[in-house]
């Protein structure tokens, strides 16, 4: 029998011998999968991983993902012909989420392309598109030949001169948001986004030349990214429904439509400060959902485990309702360890799992009797302490009546020796 360092028993196919950055095992894997491929987007986690979980599920099946991001887990259950809800907190996800999981008509491919050869006329001509998202600093993201050809494009698409479907004008809104990425000034790392280097390390621009010439490159790059949105739509396609629901997985019995969920298979926001708010703001700045950093940071204070900018000042001003309420054996230790390096770090560990608590206790109340949940968590060190994420979420389990809890390690997450990813398995008795 294997135990990990918790005690709690390792089992099944994940085995940890030899682990190591198995790329199948992360967001790496879904690029060429038809629509998974559509954006590279920070949260989303391995299709495959989430295809050998459905493989116990039938058409029978009612599945949740309470923590949606960009749709893995609806998205593989409708090609597999089973029932998937998802709820997310993230208006974007949300569309985007719906979007992939569309039953498209025959033809929308072509109307795709169609469409797109319009926008880039529209946009090559006209060169009136002079809305640019309030993207704080926005000179850093994109040069200004650049944002003057990725304005244009925007307003054709917006302003489309020959009418076109909404679900055509939704794909090429996903196509628009690659281009826009692509001839971003920004590189990505492990879990991230960042800035490209400045001065002699910068990479070339994207677009060096001049405002005449500009449209060109982006107009390009756009074609190709609606061709290829196109071509995806029949790759796997649906043949099941399902559904992202807008929503706080805190409070699943006022935003799901159904009870029963037999099976869960899901990828929470881990505890290490990562926002998804921070990671998906130039999509949300340009399609319309965020207008201002306020309103940024009041999302992200809503999310789990959110930090980005006025959430931190939230999160300073927040205070556990009583002690002892992570029932976990090392709990308090572990957070006055962190806590001690850095308040607002210690707070914001025993925030993330006081809502973590709130979610399992609402799961509970919309699972099936005998549903099977899996987690799929990462650990985190903070300073020298290490946080022992999925023992605290099998001790969450247990503590909400959930049955045979146990925790498989998959994957190493960075080249630092402590850092793994696991699945945390329940079941409601
Ligand atoms: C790790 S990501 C999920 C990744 C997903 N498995 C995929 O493949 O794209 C976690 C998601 O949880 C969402 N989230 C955070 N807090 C939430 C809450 N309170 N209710 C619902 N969703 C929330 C975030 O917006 C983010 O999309």
């Amino acid at each position: 029998m294997n135990i990990d360092l918790f005690g709690h028993v390792l089992t099944g196919s994940c085995l940890p011998a030899g682990l190591g950055r198995r790329d199948h095992l992360t967001f790496r894997g879904n690029v060429a999968v038809g629509r998974h491929g559509w954006l590279r987007l920070t949260p989303a986690y391995s299709l495959h991983l989430v295809r050998e979980l459905l493989r116990r599920c039938g058409p029978d099946d009612l599945v949740l993902d309470p923590f949606s991001g960009t749709g893995t887990t609806p998205l593989a259950c409708a090609a597999m012909g089973i029932r998937c809800h998802a709820v997310d907190i993230n208006p974007f996800l949300v569309w985007l989420g719906n979007l992939k999981l569309s039953r498209f008509p025959q033809g929308t491919s072509r109307a795709v392309g169609t469409a797109a050869a319009d926008v880039t006329d529209a946009a090559h001509n006209a060169r009136n598109g002079s809305w640019r998202p309030d993207l704080h600093a926005i000179e850093k993201w994109w040069d200004e030949p650049t944002l003057d050809a990725l304005a244009a494009l925007w307003h054709a698409l917006r302003h489309p001169a020959h009418p076109c479907a909404e679900s055509v004008s939704d794909l090429l809104r996903v196509a628009f948001c690659r281009v826009m990425i692509q001839s971003a000034n920004v590189s990505f790392g492990h879990q991230s986004m960042s800035f490209k280097k400045t001065g002699k390390d910068a990479v070339p621009s994207l677009l060096t030349e001049k405002h005449a010439l500009s449209t060109a490159p982006i107009a390009r790059l756009f074609g190709a990214a609606a061709r290829e949105i196109g071509e995806s739509l029949a790759v796997e396609p649906p043949s099941a429904d399902g559904r992202v629901f807008l929503g706080d997985s805190r409070d699943l019995l006022a935003v799901l439509p159904e009870r029963g969920y037999t099976t869960v298979i899901t990828s929470p926001p881990y505890p290490n400060r990562m926002s998804y708010i921070r990671e998906l703001r130039p999509y949300m700045y340009w399609l319309g959902y965020l207008s201002d950093g306020r309103a940024a940071g009041e999302l992200d204070w809503r999310a789990i485990g959110g930090t980005w900018g006025c959430a931190t000042s939230m999160l300073n001003a927040w205070r556990p309702t009583t002690q002892g309420d992570i029932p976990f054996a090392r709990f308090d230790d572990i957070v006055e360890g962190i806590g001690k390096r850095h308040a607002l770090l210690g707070r914001y560990v025993h925030k993330y799992f006081v809502d973590i608590r709130e979610h399992i206790l609402a799961l509970r109340e919309v699972l099936a009797p005998g549903a099977r949940c899996h987690y799929i968590v990462g650990n985190s060190k903070f300073y020298e302490t290490m946080l022992p994420v999925e023992g605290i979420y099998a001790a969450l389990f247990e503590d909400a009546g959930f049955v045979d809890v146990r925790v498989d390690t998959i994957r190493k997450r960075t080249s630092k020796k402590e850092l793994f990813e696991f699945i945390v398995h329940a079941r409601r008795p």
